[in-house]
């Protein structure tokens, strides 16, 4: 039994199966992206909801430093998307980092791969389907005056929450600040309104539903036009992004970089989901393997082009913003970009709504197609069931799949809260980026060869253990605390320390087995930023893995095709 939970899958069975499964062209995808298309698919799978929307909380809490928290999330983010891109020039299968996983850890391990993966990918677009509906429903109202009923944007939670948090500052006395007024309203008119059956008031939200239901098709009826689609709306959000940090340089006050971290380090650490979030994306390459003409050598290259693209751009854009608005004006900001020009220039105001529009519809579009060819990949091994790799014989899509996927997200953005969502998204795609890191490990070496992306291998001997003793020397005060309060210690430093017992053992085995330095510190980098995300999401991820567990031994246990064979 534990021999076949971990029974592998090497590379060439890997791509022996996906011909067998699909011999014949009739099967096949359709051999369509090259490097630009591919780079262009990373964008806009990165570039969405958390720039535009969830990094607002992210500059209130940690002030201008957030802009450090994105040189670091770009870093980690920069080792696992190395990784990721040893791993496509060798597996050149959809699936990402299941697939990979398939073929290190073995199937156990690739399947809590597969399933985390679907907290960033279907679930992760929840959120985007929420951040789409706010930005639209600006539109709707500041450019065509339409006004939909408030009951149906929003979900039950958060206007359950905001309309007592609206009640008690109407309570306490007159609002002043416009900002906070117009939201208190809008909670207040959304629970007035609403239908109600007994005492219980009816919310959903009726836009972001309809928005997945509408990629969801797009994702049905093919690849091609997804393509031209998305390259169309990345190049518009580009110029646009390119645009609001021109634009804004002019309005930036440097004083409001001082000081550049208000509320410490720890302040710029609670914007780590938000922050992660910002950056997932560029994997999502690695599902449209099948359906790039030489994915070997393009895969990686997009993936680091994309990554450093977005990365350039972050940074400018968290200097701008924090550098137009004092950092304590964006508490509870869910449109920073389009609220610091408000006042100031509100044509630019709308254009940044479109675009964000534009944006947060080209990442939907992405995951939307991304996560039914991770389950295709999962289904072809015989751990999910067989419709899930039925390809449409007209339009070569994976049809069943990509239907399962449009449900999955849009019944739950009608009534889902975004932030739990978020955190639980960044948590899922940490973890399946530092599975991926970790396997590189185990890679067999090979050569170089010419045209295709090659890791290189420094030894980790010695500057893993430097780097390791100069985190414990920069986070001392927090370790001493930690230890001195252990026992009584909340979750989150109880997290911490076991990021540390963890990162020992991990410098340990470096020294002794000359482990690379690139995988190890993506590894180490990803398990830092998922100990700082709170720890009650965590609570629901072990959940979520659990009921994943539950599943794999109830049906893809027995169905693998891999059951018969000797492990
Ligand atoms: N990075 C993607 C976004 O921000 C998920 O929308």
């Amino acid at each position: 039994m534990a021999n076949s939970l971990f029974r592998k899958k090497s590379i060439d069975q890997i791509k022996k199966d996906y011909d067998s499964t699909h011999g014949g062209e009739a099967g096949n995808l359709k051999k369509v992206l090259g490097v630009r298309d591919l780079t262009f698919l990373g964008i806009a799978a990165v570039i969405g909801a958390g720039i535009f929307s969830t990094i607002g909380n992210a500059a209130f809490n940690g002030g201008p430093g957030v802009t450090i928290l994105f040189v670091i999330t770009a870093i980690a983010c920069g080792f696992s998307a190395l990784c990721y891109a040893e791993f496509a020039s060798r597996v050149p299968v959809a699936g990402s980092a299941y697939t990979y996983s398939y073929v290190t850890f073995g199937e156990l391990i690739a399947w809590i791969i597969g399933w985390a993966l679907i907290l960033e990918y279907a679930i992760g677009n929840i959120v985007v389907a929420i951040s789409w509906s706010g930005y639209f429903n600006n539109l709707l109202e500041n450019v065509f005056h339409i006004h939909l009923p408030e009951w149906m944007l929003v979900d039950p939670m958060t206007a359950k929450k905001a309309f007592t948090e609206a009640s008690t500052a109407f309570a306490a006395g007159p609002v002043t600040d416009p900002t906070h007024l117009k939201n208190y309203q809008f909670a207040v008119d959304a629970w007035n309104s609403a239908p109600t059956i007994g005492d219980w008031h009816i919310f959903f939200n009726l836009p972001a539903c309809i928005i997945v239901i509408l990629i969801t098709w797009l994702a049905y009826t093919g690849i091609k036009e997804s393509k031209q689609t998305a390259n169309y709306m990345v190049m518009f959000k580009i110029a646009v992004i390119i645009f609001v940090i021109v634009a804004g340089a002019f309005f930036v006050d440097t004083n409001n970089w001082t000081p550049f971290l208000p509320n410490r380090f720890e302040g710029v650490l609670r914007g780590v989901s938000a922050v992660f979030y910002a950056y997932i994306g560029f994997d999502a390459i690695s599902t449209t393997a099948e359906e790039a003409k030489n994915p070997q050598r393009d895969m990686p290259r997009a993936m680091i082009y994309s990554l450093l693209i977005c990365t350039v751009l972050y940074i400018l854009v968290a200097l701008v913003l924090t550098g137009i608005e004092n950092y304590s004006k964006f508490q509870n900001v869910n449109d920073p970009l389009a609220f610091v020009f408000a006042n100031r220039a509100p044509w630019i105001e709308t254009v940044i709504s479109v675009s964000a529009v534009v944006a947060t519809t080209s990442v939907l579009l992405v995951f939307q197609l991304g996560q039914p060819r991770i389950w295709m990949s999962m289904s072809r091994d015989g751990l999910l069931p067989k419709q899930f790799q039925k390809i449409h014989p007209k339009y070569q899509t994976p049809s069943f799949a990509t239907i399962v996927t449009g449900f999955l997200v849009a019944v739950p953005a009608l009534f889902l809260e975004d932030s739990l969502v978020t955190d639980l998204t960044s948590i899922g795609t940490l973890f399946a980026f530092a599975l991926v890191a970790g396997g590189v490990l185990l890679l067999p070496p090979r050569p170089r060869e010419a045209g295709r992306f090659f890791l290189p291998y420094i030894n980790g001997r010695f500057i893993i253990p430097v780097i390791f003793a100069l985190f414990l020397y920069a986070f001392h005060g927090r370790l001493t605390d930690a230890f001195a309060n252990f026992g009584n210690e909340n979750h989150q430093e109880v997290l911490f320390i076991l990021f540390v017992i963890i990162s020992l053992i991990i410098t340990v085995l470096t020294v002794i087995r000359n482990y690379s330095f690139i995988p190890i510190m993506g590894v180490l980098f990803c398990l830092y930023l998922m100990v700082e995300i709170p720890a009650n999401s965590w609570f629901v991820f072990f959940a979520w893995m659990a009921l994943g567990l539950f599943i794999y031994f109830l049906y893809g246990f027995r169905n693998s095709k891999l059951a018969d064979v000797k492990a």
